[in-house]
C-alpha cells in the first residue's frame, strides 16, 4: 500500500491558500459554536454525554459513557435504553410539533408530491410495526429492505427499528445475485421491498429481482412484504408475499413501543472491502443517533423550526440512513425526499425542486456538482435558490474547481460549505469544517469535528508533519463507530485496527497542509471510489471470472473527470473464446456481454467503463496482479517501473495489443 498513487497530481492541493471566514450573520445563529471545541479537548467523554443527553430521548439513563475494556469492541452510553423510532417520530408529536412536514416527497414524474407530517408518519410506523409484527418480526430479527426512494422506505426503516428488529437495506440498483448474498448473509427473515420505481421516466421493476433472489438455494426469508408503488404487473407467491397497504390496513393503528439497549443492533449495511466478499458492517442504537442527529445539528446547520433540508443521497446507501432517517428525523427536521435522477425530465430539476420547497441546506456530492458543472451554469442560474444557506458534500474528494463551483453557482457566494468525510463505518460525520466557526478552505475536510480525534500518519504511526501525506487514522473511539462486522469479528480486527497499533484506520491517504488542514485523497486499498459508491476491484474480477468465457481478470480504478475514478478491467479470455473474439475485431460483442454481465452479477453501478481483453496481465515472480502498471495503461501514462515484473515483456505486449486496429 502507497499513498503515493493516490497523491500524484494532487500536490498541486496543499498550494491552495483561499479561504472563506464564515459571515458575522451565519455565525451568530449557527448551532456550532468555538465552545464545543472547547469543550471536547478537555472532557472528550463529559462532551458525548452532554450530547447524548442533549439530543436523544432515553427511556433509562445511561450509568457509563464508553466502555473500550474490549477495544477495539466498544459499548457506549452502557446501562442506556432508548427506542430510535420514538426519538425520530413520536417525540416531536408529543411535544407538540406533529404538525410539522416531515417529509416533503417529490416523485420522479412531474406534479407527483406527498407532503408527510410527523403525525402521519406517526401513524404510518405504528401501523407498519404492527403489520411486520403479524408476520412474526420480533427483537432481534433481521429484515432485508429493497425500495426506491418513497416516504414507505424510511417508514419501513424506522418500523423495523421500533421492533428492535436490526434492518438490512439493499440498494435498489443492486442485483438479484447481490441481494441474495446479502439476505443470506444476515438471515433476513421478511424482505420489504415494491413492485418498482420511477427511473428516468420509466416505471423500472424491483421484485423480480427478489423473486430471483428467493429462488437460489434454502432461503431464510418467511413473508415479502410489497409497496405498491408504480402498479406495474407482478408474479404473486400466495404463500410468501404480502401486500404492504394491505397488511398496514389490516393492522392496529397504535403501537407501544419498547426500548432497547444503546448497543442493540440498529442496522447492518453491506459494502465494499478489499476481498470479494462485502462486508456487513453493523450499527448499535444509542451512539449512533447521538452522532447523527449532534452532525445533522451542527455541521449541516439544521434549525428544525424553520430549515428545509435536502440530503440527494438514496436510502440504500449510509448517508441515506443517517442524513435522510436518523439524523435529521432525530432533529424533528422538515425534508425532501426525491425519488427520481437529476436530469428527469429536464437538467434543472434538482433546481426546481430547491426553489420550489424553498430548501435551505443542500447535500450533494462531489459526481453530482460535476456532472452540474458539464451541462452548464444556464441550468441552475434559470431558479431562485436564495432560499440555500449552506451546502454539504460527501462521498469522495472534492477537486477546489468544483468546489467553488458549488459555492459561487449554487449558493450564489454566500453558503459555507462543509466537505464531510465519513464512512459506512464510521456512522457519522468524523472531519468537516463546521460552518460558522471554521474558515473554509476549498478541496479540504479541514479538521476532525469537536468530539473526534483523527490524524495523518506516516508507515509506522507516527504523526506526519504539516505538509506531509501518510494515512488517515481515528485515535480514539468514537459513538457512531461501527460495533463489528456482522458475524465476523475476527475480520472487523484485522481490516480496522491490525494495521496500526490501537488506531482505526480508514483506508483512506491524505495530506496535511501548512496550516494544518486534512485533505483526504482517496482509497490506498483495492476500493474504488464511483461517484462516491464504493466498489472493490476483487469483487468486479471475481464476477467477471464467473462468465464461462473468461479466463482471468483484473480490474482498477482509472481517474475520471466526472466520476472520480471509472472501472477498468483488463481480461484473459479462455482459449474457445479467443477465437471468436479475433472475428469480431476488438471483442465488440463480447466486450458488451461481459459488462452486462458485471451488471447482472453486482448491479448496473459496477460495469466497467472500459473491458480489455488482453493476453497477459503484468504479475510479480510470486505471482500477485500489478495493478499500479495496469492503472497507467488505463489513465494512457506512461507505464512505470518494470523490474519486479516475472516477465517484463508482458506490458510492452498489453500495451502493442491495446494499439492494434481494430
Ligand atoms: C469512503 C467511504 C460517507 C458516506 C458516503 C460514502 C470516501 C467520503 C469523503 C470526503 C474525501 C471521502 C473515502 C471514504 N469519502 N467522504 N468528504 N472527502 N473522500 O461512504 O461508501 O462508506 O465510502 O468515501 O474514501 O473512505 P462509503
Amino acid at each position: 500500500m502507497t499513498t503515493e498513487a493516490t497523491s500524484e497530481g494532487l500536490s498541486n492541493l496543499l498550494h491552495e491558500e483561499r479561504t472563506f471566514p464564515p459571515s458575522e450573520a451565519f455565525a451568530a445563529q449557527a448551532n456550532g459554536t468555538a465552545e464545543l471545541f472547547d469543550r471536547a479537548a478537555e472532557d472528550r467523554e463529559g462532551f458525548w454525554a452532554e450530547q447524548a443527553r442533549r439530543y436523544v430521548r432515553w427511556e433509562t439513563d445511561f450509568e457509563q459513557v464508553l466502555d473500550w475494556s474490549e477495544a477495539p469492541f466498544a459499548k457506549w452510553f452502557v446501562g442506556g435504553r432508548l427506542n430510535a423510532c420514538v426519538n425520530a417520530v413520536d417525540r416531536h408529536v408529543e411535544e407538540g410539533n406533529g404538525d410539522r412536514v416531515a417529509i416533503h416527497w417529490v416523485g420522479e414524474p412531474e406534479g407527483e408530491t406527498r407532503d408527510i407530517t410527523y403525525s402521519e408518519l406517526h401513524g404510518m410506523v405504528q401501523r407498519a410495526a404492527n403489520a411486520l409484527a403479524d408476520l412474526g418480526v420480533g427483537e432481534g430479527d433481521t429484515v432485508a429492505i429493497y425500495l426506491p426512494m418513497i416516504p414507505e422506505a424510511a417508514v419501513a426503516m424506522l418500523a423495523c427499528a421500533r421492533l428492535g428488529a436490526p434492518h438490512s437495506v439493499v440498494f435498489g440498483g443492486f442485483s438479484a445475485e447481490a441481494l441474495h448474498s446479502r439476505i443470506d448473509d444476515a438471515g433476513a427473515k421478511v424482505v420489504i421491498t415494491a413492485d418498482g420505481g420511477y427511473r428516468r421516466g420509466k416505471p423500472s421493476a424491483l421484485k423480480p429481482a427478489v423473486d430471483a433472489a428467493l429462488a437460489v438455494g434454502e432461503s431464510p426469508v418467511q413473508k415479502v412484504l410489497v409497496v405498491q408503488r408504480t402498479g406495474q404487473d407482478v408474479e404473486w407467491d400466495e404463500a410468501r408475499d404480502v401486500w404492504w397497504h394491505e397488511a398496514l390496513e389490516a393492522a392496529d393503528g397504535t403501537h407501544e413501543a419498547h426500548a432497547f439497549d444503546a448497543e442493540h443492533p440498529l442496522f447492518i449495511l453491506y459494502t465494499s472491502g478489499t476481498t470479494g466478499k462485502p462486508k456487513g458492517i453493523f450499527h448499535a442504537t444509542g451512539g449512533y443517533l447521538v452522532q447523527t442527529a449532534y452532525t445533522n445539528h451542527v455541521i449541516h446547520d439544521v434549525h428544525p423550526e424553520s430549515d428545509v433540508y435536502w440530503c440527494t443521497a438514496d436510502i440504500g446507501w449510509v448517508t441515506g440512513h443517517s442524513y435522510i432517517v436518523y439524523g435529521p428525523m432525530t432533529l424533528g427536521a422538515t425534508q425532501v425526499m426525491y425519488e427520481g435522477t437529476p436530469d428527469t425530465p429536464h437538467q434543472g430539476r434538482f433546481w426546481e425542486i430547491v426553489q420550489d420547497k424553498k430548501v435551505s441546506i443542500l447535500y450533494t456530492a462531489p459526481t453530482a456538482i460535476r456532472t452540474f458543472m458539464k451541462w452548464g451554469r444556464e441550468i441552475p442560474d434559470k431558479y431562485d435558490m436564495s432560499s440555500l444557506r449552506v451546502l454539504g458534500s460527501v462521498g469522495e474528494p472534492i477537486n477546489p474547481e468544483a468546489w467553488m463551483w458549488y459555492r459561487e453557482v449554487i449558493g450564489g457566494d454566500r453558503c459555507p460549505i462543509v466537505d464531510t468525510w465519513w464512512q459506512t463505518e464510521t456512522g457519522a460525520i468524523m472531519i468537516s469544517p463546521v460552518p460558522g466557526v471554521t474558515p473554509t478552505r476549498p478541496g479540504s475536510a479541514q479538521h476532525p469535528i469537536p468530539g473526534i480525534d483523527a490524524r495523518v500518519v506516516d508507515d509506522l504511526g507516527q504523526p506526519v508533519e504539516k505538509g506531509s501525506g501518510g494515512y488517515l487514522v481515528i485515535t480514539e473511539p468514537w459513538p457512531a463507530m461501527l460495533r463489528g462486522i456482522w458475524g465476523d469479528p475476527a475480520r472487523y480486527q484485522e481490516t480496522y485496527w491490525s494495521r496500526f497499533e490501537g488506531m482505526y484506520f480508514a483506508g483512506d491517504g491524505a495530506k496535511l497542509d501548512e496550516d494544518g488542514n486534512i485533505w483526504v485523497l482517496g482509497r490506498v486499498d483495492d476500493v474504488m471510489n464511483v461517484s462516491g459508491h464504493r466498489l472493490s476491484t476483487a469483487e468486479i474480477e471475481s464476477a467477471l471470472v464467473s462468465h464461462p468465457k473468461v479466463a482471468e481478470a483484473a480490474v482498477v480504478g482509472a481517474a475520471d473527470e466526472t466520476t472520480g475514478q471509472a472501472i477498468c478491467a483488463f481480461v484473459i479470455l479462455r482459449q474457445e473464446a479467443v477465437a471468436e473474439a479475433d472475428e469480431q475485431g476488438e471483442g465488440g460483442d463480447l466486450v458488451a456481454e461481459l459488462r452486462n454481465h458485471v451488471a447482472k452479477e453486482i448491479g448496473p453501478i459496477a460495469k466497467p467503463r472500459q473491458i480489455m481483453i488482453v493476453a497477459e496481465l503484468p504479475k510479480t515472480r510470486s505471482g500477485k496482479i500489478m495493478r499500479r502498471l495496469l492503472k497507467d495503461v488505463a489513465e494512457n501514462r506512461e507505464i512505470g517501473d518494470v523490474t519486479t515484473l516475472a516477465d517484463s515483456s508482458v506490458m510492452n505486449m498489453i500495451s502493442e495489443g491495446l494499439k492494434q486496429p481494430s
